[in-house]
């Protein structure tokens, strides 16, 4: 897709005031990075590009759109309200070569919006066309399995990182090689650092979280090996959702992550934002898409094996996560 804005430069080398608030719109409405070229009908010179262009399209007044898509005829707008609500429901480009640091907090915002509606093979897709293979999909081994599926589909290169807390299940470490087999993708194990692992446990045994809490073992174990996993991407793609928790409910589609510890932000996508467990569910049938043999079990939500049981019928599906710890607390801070 190429887009072209023509807009009207006066005698006097200003811009018309209506092309001037048609930028201001598309700028506060995130779109301005879609218009590819921006092209001046000079006022009383009719050999200007956006005079002549004006010509050819038969439009008398500035500002006006060409849209020039791929395999259909260009097609013209002459109210921008018109031309937001086109580029609203189209695809949005991809550009591989800009960093995840050049979007402005307003353009994430207002990609957040867009994409609220957006299948996630859409949203993924876009992610991965934009900033190519510098974007993770972090599998936890359970039912964001989805996720690769997608991915995959999507055609474009991505890479896979778990974090590998040395405490998963055995049937999750099963079903990860089962994973990677099917969809023949390199799963990128994160470990712990051995120093702090070692002084923790030496200390305090191998399951002090029972004790003090689950906050310094998942510093160890999840947090620091997800930062170093982070320090190579641009952006990294979760199944976070809004029905897992409370503290998930306002959960976007695109967000900035600025974890402490990054050298700059990462995008975060999560594109299973607005999906149900059910819709999750019904993905991996429809799909085919294997599945983590503990979910047969009764399990949910999985995380480490002692930090995670089967929920008491009726209990929400994160009640099994560190289940002895207040239900504000049951974030291990990867999304905090
Ligand atoms: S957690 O923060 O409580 O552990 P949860 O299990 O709900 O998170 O998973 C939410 C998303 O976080 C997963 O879909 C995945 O993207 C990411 N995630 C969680 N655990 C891991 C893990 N061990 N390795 C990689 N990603 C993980
Ligand atoms: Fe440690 Fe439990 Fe956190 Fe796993 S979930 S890293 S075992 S505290």
């Amino acid at each position: 897709m190429h887009v072209i804005m023509v807009k009207k430069r006066l005698l006097n080398g200003e811009a018309c005031p209506k092309c001037a608030e048609a930028e201001a719109l598309l700028r506060a409405r995130g779109l301005w990075s879609r218009i590819d070229e921006v092209v001046w009908a000079e006022e009383g010179d009719p050999q200007s590009r956006g005079m002549k262009l004006a010509v050819e399209y038969g439009i008398p007044l500035a500002p006006f759109f060409i849209v020039e898509d791929e395999g259909s005829g260009p097609r013209t707008f002459t109210s921008t309200l018109l031309f937001v609500k086109a580029m609203l429901g189209s695809e949005v480009s991809g550009n591989p070569s800009a960093p995840a640091t050049a979007l402005t907090a307003e353009e994430i915002l207002q990609l957040a919006l867009e994409f609220e509606a957006a299948p996630p093979e859409r949203t993924v897709k876009w992610l991965l066309e934009r900033f190519g293979s510098a974007v993770a999909v972090a599998f936890s081994g359970a039912e964001d399995v989805a996720l690769i599926d997608i991915a995959v589909k999507s055609g474009a290169p991505f890479s896979v990182f778990t974090l590998d807390t040395g405490r998963l299940h055995p049937e999750t470490y099963r079903f990860i090689e089962k994973v990677r087999a099917h969809f023949g993708v390199t799963i990128e194990m994160m470990s712990p650092q051995l120093e702090p692992l070692q002084a923790m446990v030496r200390k305090k045994g191998l399951f002090s979280f029972y004790e003090d809490g689950h906050g310094e073992c998942c510093g160890i174990r999840k947090l620091e090996p997800l930062r170093r996993a982070l320090g190579r991407q641009q952006a990294w793609i979760t199944g976070q959702r809004r029905d897992q928790s409370p503290t998930r409910a306002d959960v976007p589609v695109l967000q900035r992550d600025t974890h402490q510890g990054l050298s700059g932000p990462v995008l975060k996508l999560n594109p299973l934002a607005a999906w149900s467990l059910q819709k999750v569910w019904s993905y991996i049938r429809a799909n085919d898409v294997p599945y983590n043999a503990l979910h047969e079990q009764g399990y949910v939500s999985i995380g480490c094996e002692p930090c995670t049981r089967v929920p008491r019928p009726g209990e929400h599906e994160r009640a099994g996560r560190w289940w002895w710890e207040e239900a504000t607390k049951r974030e291990c801070g990867l999304h905090t």
